[in-house]
């Protein structure tokens, strides 16, 4: 492949040969240097040909997805199929009360209903996504959403949960309105499910979801950002049916360390007064001590945990350094909770 350190920034580039360095590095495993690959050449490989900029725009889009393909940037069904199939694991193992309600407790504002539209195509009666954040870009999460349900239409065995009929999966998949989907419609594309598949931009506690009625609710990485933690939890154990589940993965890191510029761990706020004013920073055992609070009951608790460099770990401040062993290491936890019959 091209030697770059004897190309000058001028040095011409080809179509070819930028396929060619692409195909070596994914074919090497080199996800972040192709994608370096990708933003600093294609703009070069655009700008020498002003005739054919729509065919090379086409790389653009073809690369990237290669990249997806790759493992880097997940998203839509690769990113909907990891959760799901955890999901649906869950409840094979502690059962529903019902498929009456599902929520994905702050869903993010990206791709904001794809577990959403798995709930139910999987015969939930209503599925909600709650967030604050309003979506971000709605033609993104469109095209995102068709390429989930056209995923789901081919390949029922992957994304089918236990105790669903395939008639009336596929017959709800095209209650969508793909075609709007795939034109980056997201209103027109769920214009037929509107009643069935929400998003609430909001507060959950101002989301107007019927008291009693949630089946099956969850998030991911939203309980280490709640602030009003007694006032969250006493809600959503409110809104759940009796006997209904909730999954909850917890990420309990200083999110300073995904960064990856070296300066922070998982672990660096435990040791500062005065730091991440959007965590929380309660410890394993302190999200559970927060759910029983609230009514619930643990189905599973589980806290993942690694070594705390010792550097950090010296400098833990006296409340942290005092707490138990799985305190002080876990960077994420997954819980699952039910409300009792
Ligand atoms: C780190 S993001 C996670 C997004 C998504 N669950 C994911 O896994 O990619 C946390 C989200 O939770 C939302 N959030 C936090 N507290 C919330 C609340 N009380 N009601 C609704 N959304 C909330 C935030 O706005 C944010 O978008």
């Amino acid at each position: 492949m091209t030697d770059k350190s004897q190309s000058s920034p001028a040095a011409p580039i080809t179509e070819a040969g930028f396929r060619a360095d692409l195909d070596a590095l994914l074919a090497s495993g080199k996800n972040e240097p192709a994608l370096t690959h990708l933003i600093t050449e294609l703009p070069r490989l655009l700008g020498t040909n002003k005739i054919n900029r729509k065919e090379k725009l086409k790389h653009l889009t073809f690369a990237g997805r290669m990249l997806q393909g790759a493992g880097l940037g997940k998203y839509g069904p690769q990113k909907l199929e990891r959760k799901a199939t955890n999901l649906a694991r869950v409840v094979k193992r502690h059962g529903l009360r019902s498929r009456r309600t599902f929520v994905d407790l702050g869903c993010g504002a990206h791709e904001p209903l794809g577990l959403a539209t798995y709930f139910y195509v999987n015969g939930f009666e209503k599925a909600f996504g709650s967030d604050f954040m309003p979506v971000s870009d709605a033609a993104y999460a469109a095209l995102s959403m068709a390429d989930i349900l056209t995923d789901m239409y081919i390949f029922p065995e992957t994304y089918m949960m236990d105790g669903t009929d395939l008639d009336s999966y596929l017959a709800r998949i095209k209650n969508f309105d793909l075609g709007a989907l795939k034109r980056g419609d997201l209103d027109a594309g769920l214009a037929r499910v509107a009643h069935n598949v929400e998003f609430k931009c909001c507060d959950i506690v101002e989301a107007g979801i019927e008291p009693g009625s949630v089946s099956f609710l969850i998030s991911y990485a939203v309980f280490e950002h709640v602030m009003d933690i007694p006032g969250v939890t006493k809600h959503i154990y409110d809104l759940m049916e009796p006997g209904g589940l909730g999954f909850h993965y917890i990420d309990l890191a200083d999110h300073r360390a995904y960064r990856h510029d070296g300066d922070y761990n998982e672990f660096s706020f435990l040791t500062e007064e005065d730091c991440a004013p959007n965590l929380n920073r309660l410890r394993a055992s302190e999200q559970v001590a927060a759910f029983k609070a609230a009514g619930f009951e643990i189905l599973e608790n589980k806290p993942k945990q690694k070594p705390i460099p010792e550097e950090t770990h010296k400098r833990y401040l006296p409340r942290f350094a005092a707490m138990s062993d799985v305190d002080q290491s876990a960077h994420a936890m997954r819980l699952v909770i039910r409300k009792p019959l």
